[in-house]
């Protein structure tokens, strides 16, 4: 069955907060501005976290407050506490994204803090501005963690009724260090969209083990229509070991659009973009349709090919 399937570009918020060189306030502008112009559903621009935490994204409030905002693209934002919504919400954003994990040693690590702690501090967040914005939570490593190991299904539909029975808008099910496997999405996906047939469901992969657009065409085939991006694939958490790049916006929609999809995106104008990322970040990119192509690119055949098909008609 085709679907209308929505994509949120995190490559300014995941794809850059691991990268070792600031890039510059300019750069993430232009960047954000290109986005907004290829058919995105949502474009997750920054995080309004500690400075000491994520140095990358400490001009969070010049970034938001600078971007042209395109007319049919929400423009969100992750915000770890109530400080950082405060910092949010005098530029207005189209919705809060809020993270906590679902594994305790992932959460410690990351947010410094035990789940219950979290859960709290982002209530107070739900609860002092969820009348005025959306909320969006992202739950990290509900496949799996490094320290842990396994993160049991019943731990994810756990806490993601927690923050349901808090009235969220929507749930983004994470899988931060790539450990999914396509029949675990499956089952996952069915349950989520049974218990929570009312909130928006985003599915959010790493490729980091190479099970990435599998992944994603699991939770397709379940009908889950939302799912994080990040553009050439950059991407990952600095508090999980072995954290690599987000599932690539542009292969994943080039895979869904060959499949006949309707992705909303204009490729031909991402593309060029995305050809362009290795020059902002000054490294090579994982993506790889920007290098090879889209496979309605057709080459030219070899002059001799020519000759043989004159030979052989
Ligand atoms: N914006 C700016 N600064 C913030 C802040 C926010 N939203 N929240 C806390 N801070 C500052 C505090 O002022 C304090 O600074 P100081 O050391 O100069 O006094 C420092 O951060 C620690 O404050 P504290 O109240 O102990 O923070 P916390 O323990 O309640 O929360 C987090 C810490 C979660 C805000 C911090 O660990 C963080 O931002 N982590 C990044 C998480 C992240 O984005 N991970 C990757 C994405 S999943
Ligand atoms: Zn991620």
């Amino acid at each position: 069955m085709k679907q209308r399937i929505f994509f949120n570009e995190v490559v300014t918020r995941d794809g850059f907060q691991m990268e070792p060189e600031f890039v510059p306030t300019d750069a993430k502008i232009e960047l954000v501005n290109a986005l907004s112009q290829c058919g995105y559903a949502k474009i997750e621009v920054t995080s309004f976290t500690s400075a000491k935490a994520i140095p990358m994204l400490r001009d969070a409030e010049e970034v938001m407050g600078r971007i042209q905002r395109a007319p049919h693209v929400e423009y969100t934002v992750l915000v770890p506490n109530v400080r950082g919504a405060e910092r949010a919400m005098d530029i207005k954003p189209d919705e809060f994204n809020l993270v906590m994990s679902t594994s305790e040693t992932h959460n410690l690590s990351n947010l410094r803090m035990p789940r219950e702690k979290s859960f709290s501090a982002l209530r107070d967040v739900i609860e002092t501005f969820g009348a005025s914005v959306p909320i969006n939570v992202s739950l990290s490593a509900c496949f799996g963690c490094p320290m842990e190991g396994n993160v049991p299904q019943q731990e994810v539909l756990h806490w993601s009724q927690r923050f349901a029975d808090l009235g969220v808008r929507g749930l983004t099910i994470c899988d931060t260090t790539g450990m999914a496997q396509p029949t675990q999405v499956a089952a996952m996906c069915e349950v989520l969209q049974k218990q929570f047939p009312s909130l928006q469901l985003t599915l959010h992969f790493h490729n980091t083990r190479g099970m990435g657009l599998a992944n994603v065409l699991a939770a397709v085939q379940t009908g889950i229509n939302r799912f994080d991006g990040s553009l050439g694939g950059l991407g990952g958490c600095p508090y999980a070991p072995g954290a690599s790049g987000n599932i690539c916006s542009e292969d994943a929609i080039h895979m869904l659009e060959a499949m006949g999809h309707d992705t909303g995106i204009d490729l031909a104008r991402l593309l060029p973009i995305a050809r362009h990322l290795s020059t902002i970040v000054g490294h090579k990119v994982p993506g790889q349709v920007a290098q090879s192509g889209r496979i309605t690119d057709l080459h030219l055949p070899p002059a001799y090919v020519h000759e043989l098909k004159k030979e052989f008609s």
